[in-house]
């Protein structure tokens, strides 16, 4: 099942999917009208997220957690929030890296530790200095930005495609 979540936002459409692959045994069957042009979720994990807009820590892993909660006017209002990801082009949705910590740096000196959960997510709502640098750490090896940013929407730019010169998703070291 967890390759064939719908890549829908909709939560209509994604309990519609839900219900059509309950009736149909045949999941093949019963999916395959769910996944829309985007296809099926894919990752490298093996392992998604599949409760839909459920409030969780866990939720919606590779999904803009800062830009829904804000759009729906729901949820934490996180100051910084992302995922590290088991692979640069994981499908959102699809849970990432646990235990690895996100540090994050900002403009006044002041260090955020965030660990991740369960899913690969990590979050503060704690005020920071922009410009902020951010790093991964595990253990001694570390994976870090170069530029410093202004945008704690880590999803902004670490989409599985890529967006404004991102190389993907946010990575442990
Ligand atoms: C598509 C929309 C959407 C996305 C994407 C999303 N959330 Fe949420 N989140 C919600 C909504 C809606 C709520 C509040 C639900 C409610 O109050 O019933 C919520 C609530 C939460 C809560 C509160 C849960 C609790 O137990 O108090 C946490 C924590 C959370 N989100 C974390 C995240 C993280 C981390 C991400 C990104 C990795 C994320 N969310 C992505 C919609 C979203
Ligand atoms: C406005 C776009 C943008 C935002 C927002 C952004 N990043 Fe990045 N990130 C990039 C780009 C571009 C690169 C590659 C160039 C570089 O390292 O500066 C990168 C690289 C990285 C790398 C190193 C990747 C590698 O494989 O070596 C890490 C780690 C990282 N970002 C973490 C984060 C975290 C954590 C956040 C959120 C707190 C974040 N980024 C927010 C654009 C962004």
């Amino acid at each position: 099942m967890a390759h064939r979540l719908s890549r829908s936002s909709g939560s209509r459409a994604r309990t519609l999917c839900v219900l059509a692959a309950g009736a149909v045994f045949a999941a093949f069957v019963g999916m395959a009208g769910c996944t829309g042009s985007a296809g099926p979720v894919v990752c490298s994990t093996g392992s998604a997220w599949e409760g839909g807009d459920d409030e969780s820590p866990l939720m919606h892993p590779g999904g803009d957690c800062i830009g829904c909660h804000t759009s729906r006017g729901e949820g934490p209002k996180f100051t910084i929030a992302g995922t590290v990801m088991a692979a640069a082009d994981d499908d959102t949705d699809c849970n990432g890296v646990e235990a690895v910590t996100v540090e994050i740096t900002g403009a006044d000196g002041t260090v955020l530790e965030l660990p991740t959960n369960a899913a690969g997510n990590f979050y503060s709502s704690k005020t920071v200095a922009t410009p902020f640098t951010a790093k991964v750490k595990k253990g001694s090896a570390v994976r870090a930005m170069s530029a410093a940013q202004s945008d704690g929407d880590c999803t902004t730019c670490h989409t599985a495609e890529g967006t404004n010169g991102a190389p993907g998703r946010i990575l442990a070291p």
